[in-house]
């Protein structure tokens, strides 16, 4: 052992002893181990540990051992320890490396794109999900990933929409803290956890436009009130990292915003982890014109708090003159190295730096991996639409038509952001139903058109004389994996290539279409809509969506999602938001364009706020979803009509009854509406959610505690508070309100 490593050893078991010794043993004792090793590292290794390359890149090895990389981004599994032999055995302080990698629905079992868990509305479940993540990835040495992406968007033109929970910050906040509990369990020590990362602080998910790493334009009081909430609740839960945006909040790049990484994220929410880049988003601050140069470029981004340079090669070296010359003081460098260091033994890598080869055998497509993608991907699918009860489909039905380019694609179930998930072990819904039914019922399947965006209609006829020869059509359509995503925008949100005209020929057989739309974001389906019986919107649902699919037509599970984003009829409506403000003009008897009459003079449509050739409602509202039984809500009581703004609280409760003859689940929300206040407020917003399973003919009591910090808001001081006043209540199945309770309490002073 080198004489220096000696030393490192000697005073870290000194701080171990020590801590041993102290009571406050747990982040203090980490705290005593950091500084030990910091007080010995030069500035070149400092910067070091700041800096992240590529595990493909030939020079890493060099690098590593001069102490001159911290983490390791896409780290090939059987390259694992040999990196870390090398780190911990040849470089001088024998650091480990921390191995990143995007592991953001699954890493080898795929479940669902994260907008489609979100469908679910079921915390425990995403939370599995993680879980299972986790034990796959670290298995093949990831002990860092980039999720959850908890940008709260209102705009399905954005192909990241995907990636995140939806529109709500509430449903948004409650699934990025399920998932960070998955993947960082309840001991970030054990080799079979990761840490998560809170992206992108901040903002956005309101890309202008809905146009990837564009700029994000918003308000205090929508950066306060929407895009915080979700990273100020995984803070709390504990995410070990988070990741800066790449995009500027009014005219500031979050990589080098001091406000958002220093003084929001540190300061008012005091979390102590560790901040990492977008993807050379230090260097794009030179292209977005806030610095001219690298060297300002890497001086504002540690300044501000950005502890890991990602990729950029931009910490490394320029840091080292901006030390020298006094640009950047050595002690924010060892700042931004504490948190790093902090963060490796956290994980426990001094101890156990290396991977276990042997675990991935018993640990990758686990039967109960399997089990549990094909149950959230049950819970993620959501029916918008069953006439007639047309799903699931009767026991007499003998023969059905499987149509759709989406019917047996496995890579395009897999939804995007799948590095490790492999089309081999997808079961597709062609698959699925062939394996599961194909002994009692004929099967005639036709794609009608290759792929999403193919045009060529040839075998449109084929695919019409199938449905005519079948009970049931199944036609699953939708859009390809690479169309969203990352840099994935789409202005036109109708179903790509002739699968519009597809829908239209097949229905012309007059059987009923049960039409599956599996895709990445909300479509403008209106059209496929209304020629289709039944629709099940799907999603991309990942490695077992073919079986999960199966059992909600089949009727083995009753639907139980709910839409995490509202869906608009046309593009020319976004953004469209179920928690929007009042207007003073509330559409009131719409006239749409076909009704006008000729020459109608200019004041006779009267003067509200609507689209004349949309109305002013969506094609499905957020929180909407259907069942194969029908739900009743009753009985709202409040546990009192007051509370006071000190220390309030009170409790609402409803009956859900089960008004059916099948068993299913049913996601209650709590929406409430602020009547009055110093700032206008949203006409209605998600404050709670519970899902519950109801047997047929039995009822369920569901009950949410309402504090007055769950009604605080932004005010033009720059403070968030409650105000004292009435608020209106529901207990709905959506937000829509049909057929919800509703009731009103007051706060006092
Ligand atoms: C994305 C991040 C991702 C990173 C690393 C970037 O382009 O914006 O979300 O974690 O790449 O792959």
């Amino acid at each position: 052992m080198k004489r220096s490593r000696l030393i490192t050893a000697l005073l870290l078991s000194l701080a171990l002893t020590a801590c041993l010794n102290d009571r406050k043993c747990g982040r203090d004792a980490i705290d005593d181990k950091v500084e030990a090793l910091l007080s010995q590292m030069t500035l070149t290794e400092k910067i070091g540990q700041l800096n992240q390359l590529d595990g493909y890149i030939p020079q890493l090895e060099s690098e590593l051992r001069e102490g001159k990389v911290g983490s390791v981004l896409n780290c090939p599994a059987d390259r694992v320890n040999r990196l870390q032999h090398i780190a911990v055995d040849s470089s001088r302080l024998g650091i480990p490396l921390l191995m990143g990698r995007d592991v953001i629905h699954g890493f080898k079992t795929i479940f669902p794109i994260p907008l489609a868990q979100a469908a679910s509305f079921n915390d425990a479940l995403v939370e599995k999900g993680a879980r299972i993540a986790a034990e796959e990835a670290t298995s093949a040495g990831i002990r860092h990933t980039y999720s959850p992406m908890i940008d709260v968007t209102r705009d399905p033109r954005w192909g990241r929409i995907a990636e995140g929970y939806g529109e709500d910050a509430y449903l948004t906040s409650r699934m990025g803290v399920a998932v960070v509990k998955g993947y960082q369990g309840d001991d970030l020590t054990k080799p079979n956890t990761m840490a998560a990362t809170a992206k992108h602080f901040a903002g956005y998910g309101m890309t202008e436009s809905g146009r990837d790493y564009n700029i994000c334009d918003v308000s205090e009081a929508t950066l306060h009130d929407y895009i915080f909430p979700p990273f100020k609740a995984v803070a709390d839960a504990g995410a070990a990292t988070f990741m800066a945006a790449f995009n500027e909040v009014n005219g500031v790049p979050a990589s080098g915003s001091k406000r958002l990484l220093n003084d929001v994220l540190r300061g008012e929410w005091g979390w102590r982890g560790m901040v990492i880049s977008d993807y050379y988003s230090i260097e794009q601050m030179r292209i977005q014109g806030y610095v001219e140069t690298l060297d300002e470029a890497a001086a504002v981004a540690v300044n501000a708090g950005m502890d890991m340079d990602m990729m950029s090669r931009v910490y490394y070296p320029n840091l080292l003159e901006l030390v020298k010359n006094g640009t950047v003081k050595e002690s924010v460098i060892d700042d931004a190295v504490r948190n790093v260091l902090r963060l490796k033994f956290k994980l426990g890598l001094f101890e156990n730096p290396y991977l276990d080869e042997n675990r991935a055998a018993s640990v990758l497509y686990a039967p109960e991996h399997l089990q549990a993608a094909r149950e959230i991907a049950t819970e993620s699918c959501v029916l918008l639409k069953n006439d007639n009860n047309v799903l699931p489909l009767a026991d007499n039905v003998q023969s059905v038509a499987v149509i759709g380019p989406m019917a047996n694609a496995p890579v395009e179930q897999l939804g995007t952001w799948c590095f490790d998930g492999e089309p081999d072990h997808c079961v597709t819904p062609l698959k699925a139903i062939t394996d599961e039914y194909g002994e009692r019922l004929k099967i005639n399947y036709v794609p009608g058109l290759a792929y999403s965006r193919d045009k060529n209609e040839n075998d449109f006829s084929a695919a019409v004389s199938a449905a005519r020869k079948s009970d049931v059509v199944l036609l699953f359509v939708g859009e390809e994996a690479i169309l969203s995503g990352e840099a994935k925008c789409r202005a036109d949100l109708n179903l790509p290539g002739a699968q519009g005209k597809l829908v239209e020929e097949v229905a012309k057989a007059g059987k009923p279409v049960v039409l599956v739309v599996m895709a990445g974001r909300p479509l403008t389906i209106g059209k496929e809509v209304e020629k289709s019986a039944a629709v099940l919107y799907a999603f991309h649902g990942g490695t077992m969506a073919g079986p999960a699919l199966a059992d909600l037509l089949f009727g083995k599970v009753s639907p139980s999602g709910k839409l995490p984003v509202t869906f608009p009829k046309m593009v020319g409506q976004i953004p469209i938001y179920y928690n929007q403000k009042q207007t003073g003009r509330p559409p009131h008897d719409p006239v749409l364009l076909d009704d006008i009459p000729l020459e109608a003079k200019q004041t006779s449509l009267g003067f509200t706020s609507y689209w004349l050739d949309a109305g002013v409602d969506p094609l499905y509202p957020f929180g909407y979803g259907l069942s194969y039984t029908t739900f009743e809500y009753t009985k709202i009581q409040f546990s009192s009509p007051t509370m006071t703004l000190k220390d309030g609280r009170i409790t609402i409760f409803c009956e859900v009854t089960n008004k059916g003859n099948r068993a299913a689940k049913e996601t209650a929300q709590l929406y409430i509406q602020d009547i009055a206040a110093t700032m206008t407020r949203p006409v209605k917003e998600l404050k709670g959610y519970e899902k519950v399973s109801i047997e047929p003919g039995e009822t369920a009591v569901v009950s949410f505690d309402i504090t007055p910090d769950m009604l605080a808001f932004y005010h033009e001081d720059g403070k968030t508070y409650a105000e004292p006043g009435r608020f209106r209540a529901w207990i709905a199945p959506s937000s829509s309100l049909q057929g919800a309770v509703e009731g009103e309490f007051e706060i006092k002073d």
